[in-house]
């Protein structure tokens, strides 16, 4: 019986690996929906349990930064299939708010694509990572009041001649936040749904993006394009079949397995009303200003300075 199964499960998973392959490869193509693979086989044989320990939820274990690695911590991608979050959670974990689960702080977790959420350092309590600066938020650009009334907003507080609040170092959305839930909605929607990722990117850039040396422009560069290849991955998963909350394990594991260098540190958790994040390792080499997504044991090799030495607390 066993032998059975292992005889159906084993050419039929390698093929899976090799369609999934291709699949990036031609990933636009296969975005817009011409990938011409055998879908209904794909998506049963993408549903084989795959092979990865339960990762840790939501959150990991605090993470080792390593002895000459004064920096370190996690990018976040959003699968799209968590709950809540943005302007209007679409799905609501909690069907009496009234609101259609608006948080109004988290990018909306509910997406038909996957989307980068940020890159994180992580600071005590969630790991040894160093802050190099402060990161003491600006109130006045916490406030969301701007990107709902942005008039009223800009009378009040200090906005530059585009109406941009003066306090945002991001004036422009960088490229892998253009967009809401697909591409801005048209008219004033598509507005709301833009000065809400301003807003947001700004939030990303003083809450997390601050504890570094690096400017927002090469922060965020980064961001994108270490993020790039990988959100295109889980959205091929997703178009092969692993669409369901409950499949984020399994984009994970296969995220890990299809990329050698992802090491996952969390996921948000694979149940009604998580936010479906996957949280991957990385590091900062600060003679180099660059991040590596990598597994922590890589961090030494990639990220570590010799005249650094980690204080022990
Ligand atoms: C860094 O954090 C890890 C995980 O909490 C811990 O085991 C290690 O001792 C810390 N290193 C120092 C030098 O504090
Ligand atoms: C949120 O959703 C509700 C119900 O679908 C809708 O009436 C409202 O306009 C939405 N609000 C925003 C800000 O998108
Ligand atoms: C659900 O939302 C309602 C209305 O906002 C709130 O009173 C209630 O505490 C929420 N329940 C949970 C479990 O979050
Ligand atoms: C946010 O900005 C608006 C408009 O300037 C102001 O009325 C409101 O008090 C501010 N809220 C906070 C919490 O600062
Ligand atoms: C997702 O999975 C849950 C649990 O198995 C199931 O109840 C739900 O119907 C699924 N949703 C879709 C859209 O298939």
């Amino acid at each position: 019986m066993l032998l059975q199964i292992l005889a159906f499960c084993i050419p039929l998973a390698s093929a899976v690996e090799d369609v999934v392959k291709e699949g990036l490869r031609s990933d636009d193509e296969c975005l817009d929906g011409q990938c011409a693979l055998n879908a209904v086989q794909l998506q049963r044989a993408l549903r084989i349990p795959p092979s990865c320990p339960p990762f840790p939820e939501p959150y990991a274990p605090p993470m080792d930064c390593g002895r000459h690695v004064q920096q370190c911590g996690v990018l976040a991608i959003d699968t799209g299939l968590g709950f809540y979050g943005g302007l209007n959670g679409s799905k609501c974990a909690n069907s009496s708010s009234p609101t259609g689960c608006t948080d109004q702080t988290n990018p909306p977790y509910s997406q038909p694509r996957a989307k980068v959420h940020g890159l994180w350092f992580e600071t005590p309590p969630y790991g040894n990572s160093s802050c190099l600066h402060s990161h003491d938020w600006d109130t006045a650009c916490q406030n969301q009041s701007w990107v709902f009334t942005p008039e009223a907003y800009c009378k009040e507080q200090a906005c530059d001649s585009a109406g941009i609040p003066q306090c945002y170092s991001v004036k422009k959305l960088p490229t892998c936040y253009q967009g809401y839930r697909g591409p801005f909605a048209a008219g004033a929607q598509g507005e709301l749904e833009r000065r809400y990722m301003l807003w947001f990117v700004n939030h990303e850039w003083q809450k997390h993006g601050t504890c570094g040396q690096q400017d927002p422009t090469d922060y965020f560069a980064q961001v994108c394009r270490l993020s790039g290849p990988l959100v295109r991955a889980i959205d091929s998963y997703r178009m092969q079949g692993l669409d369901n909350y409950t499949d984020v394990h399994a984009i994970a594991c296969k995220l890990s397995k299809d990329f050698d260098y992802v090491e996952i540190s969390s996921t948000g958790g694979s149940t009604f009303g998580t936010n479906g994040e996957i949280l991957l390792s990385a590091c900062l080499n600060l003679a180099t200003g660059q991040w590596h997504v990598a597994p922590v044991s890589q961090f030494e090799r990639l990220c570590g300075d010799p005249a650094y030495v980690r204080p022990v607390l």
